[in-house]
């Protein structure tokens, strides 16, 4: 069986080889983000196997459903990138990585907001400097701030304990709470008392029709002045423009992104040579408080190994059965 591995990078050949050892799987790396223009490269391929910022929508399938193409396995959570209704007209499966590693996520969304409230990015700048001056470096302690989580499925529950362990008091909106949570002591509320009362807001629901833009100036204007907003899970959960013109007015304190509404265009690539093509996400580097990071909350050895071997697990599954291990189907 031919797979087509697409926004394929060093670290992916690695795992993904490592996961089909011993399997009789013929594996081909593209470099290239899958699109409407590069989809031909998966010429006799039965499955394409996509990451977060390939297109998959109903350009791209038609391709691919003319090359053949059985099975779409993606190697993240996330799915909102695939028109699921096209390629279900088309008869293409679609298969994700539904759970590898929550911590990796959790972790780095905790990075995100210790680095923020305590200035660790900057102080590192300093001391090497030999400015040694604290002024500017001033944070806040952890423990008894309220926190607030938006969305406690797996990667949430994470940081629910987390944030817990630190002293926090948590807050949480999902329509579907999680037992977990609740015996951590997690408090579910709706959205607007998660605006209104939290100082550090983290957005862990995955990008759907009504999660579109939940963050907007409408949202932002709830919020308490000064709050934290962290944003690992999808970019266009959050309003960019409007998120930095509640950074203008202070009503935003420090915000952290690991997902850009736009990120298609920039992450995963080194443009240091080159310029940033974003006047918005150029903007947003202006801030002194505000921390970008690539989309890198996954990028941990553990998940890495989970998500090719999950990966593969669903290839196998494909392959013997008609079906993936972990599909991916429209919403009733
Ligand atoms: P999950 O499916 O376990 O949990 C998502 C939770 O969000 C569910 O409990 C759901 O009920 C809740 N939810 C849905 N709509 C909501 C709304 N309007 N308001 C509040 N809660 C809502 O997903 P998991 O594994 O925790 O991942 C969450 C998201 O994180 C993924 O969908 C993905 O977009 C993102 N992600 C980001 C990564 C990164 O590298 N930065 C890596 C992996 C996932």
């Amino acid at each position: 069986m031919r797979i087509d591995v697409f926004s394929a990078k060093p670290h992916d050949l690695v795992f993904m080889r490592e996961a089909a050892k011993g399997i009789n799987l013929d594996l081909q790396f593209h470099e290239a983000r899958l699109n409407p223009d590069t989809a031909r490269l998966a010429q006799s391929a039965q499955v394409v196997c996509a990451f977060v910022n390939d297109e998959l929508g109903c350009d791209t399938l038609a391709v691919l459903s003319e090359l053949g193409v059985e099975l779409i396995a993606l190697r993240s959570a996330g799915f909102n990138h695939v028109d699921l209704r096209t390629a279900q007209q088309a008869g293409i499966a679609v298969a994700r990585v539904p759970a590898y590693s929550p911590h990796a996520v959790a972790e780095h969304t905790v990075a995100l907001i210790l680095t923020l409230n305590r200035k660790t990015h900057r102080a590192f700048n300093r001391v090497r400097e030999g400015n040694f001056a604290l002024d500017g470096l001033m944070g806040f302690d952890m423990h008894g701030k309220v926190a607030g989580i938006v969305g406690t499925g797996l990667i949430g529950t994470v940081l629910a304990r987390i944030l817990t362990g630190f002293g926090c008091e948590v807050l949480a909106s999902d329509p579907y709470p999680s037992a977990e949570c609740e015996a951590l002591g997690v408090r579910y509320v709706e959205m607007d008392e998660v605006l209104g009362c939290a100082d550090i807001i983290t957005l862990q629901c995955p990008l759907t029709p009504d999660t579109h833009h939940l963050i907007d100036d409408a949202a932002i204007a709830r919020m308490k002045p000064g709050v934290m907003l962290v944003n690992t899970s999808r970019g266009a959960v959050v309003d960019t423009r409007a998120v930095i013109r509640g950074l203008k007015s202070g009503q935003i304190g420090a915000l952290g992104l690991d997902v850009y509404e736009e990120e298609g265009d920039l992450f995963f690539e080194d443009l240091s040579q080159s310029y940033i093509p974003d006047d918005v996400f150029a903007r947003l580097l202006t801030f002194p408080n505000v921390l970008i990071t690539g989309h890198q909350g996954f990028f941990t050895r553990e998940a890495l190994r989970a998500i090719a071997e999950t990966t593969i697990a669903n290839i196998t599954q494909f392959q013997h059965t008609g079906a993936p291990l972990h599909p991916v189907t429209l919403p009733e």
